[in-house]
């Protein structure tokens, strides 16, 4: 243990491990993903659900992620071997950190896809197309580019590349830097577009949309993605958070970390989906309009507003860089485990990731075009697939298991020490953790599992 220590970076503060874990939550999910799965499930009674997810499950999960890979001191796999050791658990733990490693490649497989499409919407709006674009117009040439399987590759092409560049580098060098900046940058962005809402004559209807629950829209099945998501969004159950808590040292707080990582990232999300469904109902749009939504409303905005150009061309950059800080947390989990245990060099372990993940990836353009028909699981499509596995399947699973593990395996003393909490947060976290979260991921994950056999 001593050794490995030593021989593991750690971040330079604890300013820094918050910010490269918010680098980590925010991302697709709360500005691309979010918006349109609310749209698609109704609006306020699937945010509400949404809210207690984060609250109930999500955080804590976050919490004991955090806590394990401090605990564990190693990559995902290693980190859940050494934690089963010292609590003689069983040895088969390991494959909690596998879980995660392969959900990571496997999610940012299809990531990547779609961050390429903010690449060119970025390319797009300096070139000055969203320029009075009419609302149909940004959904035919949305269009356009999903139908184009060559461009989607190139795009995707480019995140992948620009990924593999920065985690090649390691942890200092390659991720705190391009974090700093890029939070503020866009949470500013947010705030000026949400001034921009407010002129739409929509806000107020949007603020409804996304606030007033309607009951009778939720459905069970909405309820499933409202979990998911809130696992995904955080950046739980696949050990992404575990890794960045493995570089976190003793002195720094987890619970002050979960705390301000699930509050940015509710925030951004909610953000985004307040300006996004002004301009849907401005614009006469739809809100169920399914992944293309982000990518079919803002060029209008952008298109109209005072200083569009300047603001649509940094707002993109912004969602390159979300999703950027975001990919990289995806591939650490696998970068760390080939490097620990395996003894690949860092950046050639990295780059034959990039290689599998960029093939990966292909199946996930060709699903938009060429295999828009071709179903795998139920009537998915390979995205809607590999969406399906890794957000509503493995996320919770590895949640779970890691849940329980905090919960039911770890010693009270080393579980008290690593959380600093009060005695009566302490009771109200564990009973939290020992029944609430575990059961209704259980419930959730077994009709999951239902659901994908239908
Ligand atoms: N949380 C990211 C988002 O909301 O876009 C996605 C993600 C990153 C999921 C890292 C999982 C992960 F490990
Ligand atoms: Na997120």
């Amino acid at each position: 243990m001593g050794q490995l220590k030593l021989s593991r970076e750690s971040w330079s503060s604890q300013t820094v491990f918050i910010l490269a874990a918010i680098g980590s939550a925010v991302g697709l999910g709360n500005l691309w993903k979010f918006p349109y799965i609310t749209g698609e499930n109704g609006g306020g009674a699937f945010v509400l659900v949404y809210l207690a997810c984060i609250l109930l499950i999500g955080l804590p999960v976050l919490l004991s992620e955090l806590i394990l890979g401090r605990a564990g001191q190693a990559n995902p796999v290693q980190a859940m071997a050494n934690l089963a050791k010292t609590h003689n658990a069983t040895r088969l733990w390991w494959l909690l950190g596998l879980n995660g490693v392969l959900a990571g490649a496997l999610i940012l497989s299809f990531y990547s896809v779609i961050a390429g499409w903010a690449v060119a919407y970025f390319i797009s709006s300096v070139q000055g197309d969203f320029i009075n674009m009419a609302a149909e117009q940004a959904g035919v040439s949305f269009n356009a580019m999903l139908t184009n399987p060559w461009e989607l590759l190139l795009w995707h092409t480019i995140v992948a590349v620009l990924t593999i560049m920065i985690v090649s580098k390691g942890i200092r060098s390659g991720i705190e830097k391009a974090i700093n900046f890029m939070m503020p940058g866009l949470f500013l962005i947010l705030l000026v577009l949400l001034g921009y809402a407010t002129t739409t004559g929509s806000f107020e209807q949007s603020f409804a949309f996304l606030f007033n629950p309607d009951f009778s829209k939720l459905s069970w099945q909405a309820v499933l993605i409202a979990m998911g998501h809130a696992f995904f969004t955080l950046s739980i159950g696949m050990s992404a958070m575990m890794v960045y808590g493995s570089y976190l040292d003793n002195k720094q707080s987890i619970v002050k970390a979960g705390i301000w990582i699930a509050f940015a990232d509710t925030l951004i999300a909610l953000l985004a989906g307040l300006v996004i469904f002004s301009i849907v109902f401005a614009n006469g749009l739809e809100p169920g309009a399914g992944p293309g939504l982000l990518f079919q409303t803002l060029p209008v905005a952008f298109g109209q507003m005072w200083g569009g150009w300047f603001f649509g061309t940094l707002f993109f950059a912004l969602v390159i860089m979300a999703a950027l800080s975001s990919a990289i947390s995806l591939i650490e989990p696998a970068l760390s485990w080939l490097q620990q245990n395996w003894g690949i060099a860092r950046a050639k372990a990295a780059w034959s990731l990039g290689v599998i993940i960029w093939l990966l990836g292909i199946g996930t353009v060709l699903s938009f075009s060429n295999w828009e028909n071709v179903y795998f699981l139920g009537e998915r499509t390979l995205f809607d697939t590999l969406d399906f596995i890794t957000t509503n399947i493995m996320l919770p699973l590895g949640g779970l298991l890691m849940s329980v593990f905090v919960a039911w395996v770890m010693s009270a003393e080393l579980r008290d020490q690593q959380l600093q909490l009060s005695p009566l947060w302490l009771k109200l976290f564990l009973f939290d953790l020992k029944w609430i979260a575990p059961v209704a991921i259980m419930i959730v994950f077994a009709s999951n599992l239902v659901e994908s056999n239908s």
